[in-house]
């Protein structure tokens, strides 16, 4: 007994001055293990005499009791400590500011689309879109420009094989619409084109935006109007636009839009090579021929189209001379349009 009084005070102490879980685990298998002094202890009993044994197997007993519980509460006063310890390490500042990521910006090009699209959603124009890989049909032969036909020549097209190619233009969503629907149409269709061309004023892929309307009896003065209104308020200022007589196989009769040099009021400057005046794209009445490769019967129906390259139009928005900054991402021309 004097033996299991020394033994609880030495476990004691050892359990009061142990600082970590592995130490106290040691101190578990130690002293109350199978192989520990007090399962010794317990052995020793039988070498008693019977009388004393029950008397010395309550106190053995309840000592490891008393043990195991200070164990216990050793354990856990360790663990609420390494907790509070990692919990102080890890604290984390809520109320610093937190750190902001830079913003980026909307690329001129998409900011001149979205307001085009804008402008002309709120006149009723749905907008769609069409295959950038078109067939030879759709972006030529059914704008009534057959194989051997000269104004394939203006197109610098990019030829997968004989019947496949990038579409040189939008206007395949013309006949791709007319396909689909049954008119009236009311449609505008931003996208990307390829010309096989590249310098100051043309890159092999730009923009267009184009635009068809079909209905009983459209005529060239609905045209006129339209784009004249578009181009108004597309520059938020009261521009002269002209309507200069051309031709597309497409569209009879034809015109190419210009607008009235919005940097020097008409007077003549190097934005506008001195002419006064600024190219913004083909229009004109779409022709019987194409409205019959649409499905669209053209005794019963007329109507207008036009094309707009939108890279040119935000270049005379934003006074942009070289259209390649658009396609070079550098990021300090990209930062103007914050
Ligand atoms: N598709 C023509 C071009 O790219 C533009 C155009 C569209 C002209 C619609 C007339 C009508 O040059």
């Amino acid at each position: 007994m004097d033996l299991l009084q020394e033994l609880v005070e030495q476990a004691l102490q050892k359990v009061a001055q142990a600082a970590t879980l592995v130490e106290l685990e040691q101190l578990r298998v130690q002293y109350l293990g199978k192989k520990s002094q007090f399962s010794e202890l317990m052995k020793g009993l039988g070498t008693l005499d019977p009388k004393e044994r029950p008397q010395a197997g309550a106190r053995i007993h309840a000592a490891r009791e008393a043990l195991q519980e200070q164990l216990n509460a050793k354990f856990l006063q360790v663990e609420r400590q390494a907790r509070d310890r990692q919990l102080a390490a890890e604290v984390v500042d809520v109320t610093l500011p937190g750190r902001k990521e830079p913003r980026g910006t909307l690329h001129p090009v998409r900011r001149v689309l979205n307001r085009i699209q804008l402008m002309f959603q709120q006149a009723g124009f749905a907008v769609v879109d069409g295959p950038e890989i078109e067939d030879d049909f759709h972006n030529f032969e059914a704008l009534n420009i057959p194989e051997q036909h000269p104004a394939r020549a203006m197109h610098d097209t990019f030829y997968f094989d004989a019947h496949t190619l990038l579409r040189t233009h939008t206007s395949p969503v013309q006949i791709r619409t007319m396909e689909q629907g049954k008119p009236p149409f009311r449609i505008i269709c931003p996208g990307r084109v390829y010309r096989c061309d590249s310098d100051m004023t043309h890159s092999p892929m730009f923009h267009q935006v184009e635009g068809l309307l079909v209905d009983e009896g459209i005529n060239f003065a609905d045209l006129k109007g339209l784009v004249a209104d578009f181009l108004v308020r597309y520059f938020e200022q009261e521009v002269a636009v002209r309507f200069r007589p051309s031709y597309f196989p497409f569209t009879e009769p034809s015109a190419e839009i210009d607008v009235q040099c919005v940097h020097c009021a008409g007077s003549g400057c190097r934005v506008c090579k001195q002419t006064g005046w600024l190219e913004i794209g083909g229009c004109g009445l779409v022709h019987p021929s194409v409205l019959q490769h649409g499905g669209v019967d053209s005794r019963q129906w007329t109507g207008l189209a036009f094309g707009m390259g939108v890279e040119r139009l935000a270049m005379l928005s934003y006074g942009v001379q070289d259209l390649r900054l658009f396609f070079e991402n550098d990021v300090r021309f990209l930062r103007q349009f914050a």
